[in-house]
């Protein structure tokens, strides 16, 4: 395969707002170090903590070219280790970062082969987002069959899936979303209630969640809204309860006195995905769940929309502005 030197991309270069992401047609084509593989990308996953990497929430060194995942094919195997023998030609899915751009030089151990019946587009949809949830119903807080679970922003790329992780164990969900297009989807996944938290009927989303359980609370609140629901999280936990909060889709949560746990005897989670992948034998666990759980249609995928490279900037809009359902991608 001859590889091209320049290459469309996505650069950023200071942070900012939506427009601070620059497309490029000319940016030189990486060359795998190491320990990598070059992959020509087809799809790139969008995800929120893209933004945080672009408004510098997350501090990160810049410029930058954003992009935590891909689906793609091996375009050139670096020097060094391979152990899962990735050859050219392969297709591939990988975590890392570069992904806003036709090539990206990824390390051998977050990438993995796509079985046969998975499609890129499939994958991409559920894949950060997928590993994600599983670590966080299997990992940080286990959960069990008739345990109550509030989930926050349930229609979004990751709350789709979240909501179909804990129907299949049995758990049962109240989700939150805003508007009504979004409570039908988040419905049609099965939740046992809904709440429209940005209607006037549901903005007092507390006191229906804690009508629902009988005044007791949920066993645990998923919450990756954080500002805007953080206090609330707290108030709909039951005693004894647990809050995992995993995202600031409204800003982060404040610092917290220890002491506004005390009264309930509240446990706090505060995880990321990459702290429970750290190892290629924990990656590919969580990978090999994630596609049996694709290849036997226990896992629906929902695609917001497939933005072409030069239009990110409207994606991040979307997905900034909450008119987003499921997962928005790129195509390379
Ligand atoms: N810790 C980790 O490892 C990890 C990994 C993946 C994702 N996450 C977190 O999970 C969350 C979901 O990520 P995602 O990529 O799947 O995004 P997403 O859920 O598709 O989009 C974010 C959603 O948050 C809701 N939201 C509430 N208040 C908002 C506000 N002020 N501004 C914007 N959105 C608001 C919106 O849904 P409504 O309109 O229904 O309110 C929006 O659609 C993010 O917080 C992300 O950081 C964390």
């Amino acid at each position: 395969m001859s590889l091209p030197t320049t290459m469309k991309a996505v650069l950023v270069e200071q942070t900012g707002g939506p427009e601070v992401l620059q497309f490029k047609t000319d940016y030189p084509v990486p060359t795998p170090a190491e320990g990598q593989l070059l992959v020509k990308n087809n799809i790139c996953g969008i995800n929120y903590i893209d933004t945080y990497f672009r408004t510098g929430l997350y501090p990160s060194p810049k410029p930058e070219i954003l992009g935590r995942e891909a689906a793609g094919t091996v375009a050139a195997v670096g020097p060094g280790p391979n152990p899962a023998n990735f050859q050219v030609g392969d297709r591939v899915a990988w975590l890392a970062t570069g992904g806003y751009a036709e090539y990206s030089a990824v390390s051998v151990g977050k990438a993995v082969k796509i079985p046969a019946g998975v499609s890129d587009e499939d994958l991409m949809g559920s894949f950060l987002s997928g590993l994600t949830v599983l670590t966080l119903a299997k990992e940080t807080y286990p959960v069990q069959a008739g345990e109550w679970v509030l989930l926050h922003a349930a229609a979004g790329g990751a709350g789709f899936l979240m909501t179909q992780i804990l129907k299949s164990i049995g758990a049962k969900v109240i989700g939150t979303a805003g508007g009504a297009e979004k409570v039908a989807l988040v419905k049609s996944l099965g939740a046992d209630v809904v709440i429209d938290y940005r209607s006037e009927e549901g903005k007092d989303w507390v006191k229906k969640v804690k009508e629902v359980t009988g005044g007791r609370g949920v066993d645990v609140v998923y919450d990756s809204v954080g500002k805007d629901t953080w206090e609330g999280s707290l108030e709909a936990v039951k005693r004894k309860g647990t809050i995992v909060w995993f995202g600031n889709a409204s800003g982060p949560v404040p610092p917290l006195p220890l002491n506004k746990l005390s009264p309930k005897c509240v446990k706090i989670a505060r995880p990321t995905l990459f702290g429970y992948i750290e190892t290629r034998e924990e990656f590919e666990f969580y990978v090999n769940e994630l596609f049996r759980l694709l290849q036997s249609g226990q896992l629906k995928v929902k695609i917001h929309k497939i933005y072409p490279l030069e239009e990110v900037a409207q994606a991040h809009k979307d997905l900034e502005g909450r008119k987003s359902t499921g997962k928005l991608l790129l195509r390379a």
